[in-house]
């Protein structure tokens, strides 16, 4: 029996033409031994009739909230499902995701399912890479949400490009291999700290980094996928974690990044600092904004606590500590010493050499460093990507 033997599915399918392959997925999931359920936007049954996904399914399909003298419960629906899948998920449907419309059942479903959702996008190639598009994507995705993007090949406006939907086989493939890995981390407490700090040094300024706290946030939704409870310790960034199992909790300075830090430390199975924490801190916080006089300004700085060189003095063997370093220069040397500084189990060394590594981007470049100095590069990959092998390695050590 496959991994995909007895789990219960929604497919949702919204009005694209490539409704017509989500007839082919719902057989193909059928004989992987799922149970079924379809449910259309009004717009999808003008493509494909409800009644062949009645027949593949062998239930019957909704589409209105309310049909008739009864309704469609569609919290109901969300708590049944191990897995929601919205194919092919149109240009608009990803709007109202991204925004929390609720104008139809496929929506209603979807903002109660307490099960992860997969959004196979479907679309012309110009809709895809609209910035609107993008930017809705990339909310649905920082939601918790799972993408599995769309293909470039021929499109049905006979244009040639990416926004095809994937391909059913594609799309079981993927639901096999996230359902079998989906609970190996439950029972298990980590902690990731991310972004930048803030160092004040009057009420208007503050020292600071460019750590945009992707990279953090992409390592606790991944603990988080895999059923580990996280605490995602997140200095100022603009981003965030929307992941059930991810706990937020807000700091700016360094300061407040260990308290935090130290308060959920007891009972962590693993601890990643991929946090970029400023070493120093004002001396002095003036309490009003400091005036402009001298043509000079020396400012008197003085170390900032190291939250993972504190925490490594109580760590014991049943706890992971996995380090990270940013490096210009020397970077594997910088970085061994630190994982013997810090008590690090193994350390994540990104280079502001690498074009697309580091900072803000999207993507990051890897080399994974262990105790005995070993090394295992990366290729340049998405950030949730190098998230993935990132807890993988962790995994290993668990
Ligand atoms: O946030 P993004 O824009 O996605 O970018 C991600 C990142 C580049 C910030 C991230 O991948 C990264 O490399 N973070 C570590 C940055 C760094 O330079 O660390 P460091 O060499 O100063 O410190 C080494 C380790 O000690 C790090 O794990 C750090 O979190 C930790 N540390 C450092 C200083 C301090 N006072 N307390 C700490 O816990």
């Amino acid at each position: 029996m496959g991994v995909l033997s007895g789990k219960k599915v929604i497919i949702a399918v919204t009005g694209s033409i490539a409704a017509y392959k989500s007839l082919l997925l719902v057989r193909q999931l059928k004989k992987e031994g799922c149970e079924v359920k379809v449910i259309m936007s009004p717009a999808a049954s003008h493509f494909v009739s409800p009644l062949s996904f009645s027949t593949l399914s062998g239930e019957e399909v909704a589409i209105e909230l309310f049909e008739g003298n009864s309704w469609n419960n569609h919290v109901e629906m969300g708590m049944w499902a191990d897995v929601m899948v919205i194919a092919p998920a149109t240009a608009n449907t990803l709007a109202k995701a991204a925004n929390g419309m609720c104008d139809n059942l496929v929506m209603a479903v979807y903002l109660s399912a307490k099960c992860p959702v997969v959004f196979c996008p479907a679309m012309d190639l110009d809709m895809y890479k609209h910035p609107a598009t993008i930017a809705n994507l990339n909310k649905i995705k920082s939601f918790g949400n799972h993408i599995i993007d769309a293909k470039y090949g021929e499109l049905a406006s006979g244009l040639v490009g990416e926004g095809r939907l994937a391909e059913p086989e594609e799309i079981v493939t993927y639901l096999g291999k996230f359902l079998s890995e989906a609970k190996v981390l439950s029972g298990k407490s980590f902690i990731v700290t991310a972004g930048p700090t803030f160092e004040a040094l009057d009420p208007v300024r503050f020292i600071g980094n460019h750590s945009s706290g992707k990279m953090g946030v992409a390592i606790a939704n991944r603990l988080a996928e895999l059923g580990g409870n996280v605490t995602l310790i997140l200095g100022p960034s603009s981003v965030n974690a929307f992941h059930s199992n991810v706990n937020v909790v807000r700091c700016v300075s360094a300061d407040e990044m260990y308290v935090a830090a130290k308060e959920a430390y007891p009972g962590t199975s693993a601890v990643v600092f991929a946090a970029a924490v400023a070493d120093y801190k004002p001396a002095f916080v003036a309490d009003q904004k400091i005036k402009k006089s001298d043509a000079e300004f020396a400012l008197s700085l003085v170390k900032n606590v190291d939250i993972a060189f504190e925490l490594g003095k109580l760590k014991n063997n049943n706890t992971i500590h996995v380090g990270f370093a940013l490096e210009t220069e020397n970077e594997e040397e910088n970085a061994t010493k630190k994982i013997h500084k810090k008590n690090f189990d193994f350390l994540v060394l990104n280079s502001l050499n690498d074009s697309g590594a580091g900072f803000k981007h999207d993507t990051n470049k890897i080399k994974i460093i262990d105790k005995n100095g070993v090394v295992t590069p990366f290729p340049l990959k998405s950030k949730d990507e190098v998230a993935a092998d990132i807890v993988n390695a962790l995994l290993a050590k668990l």
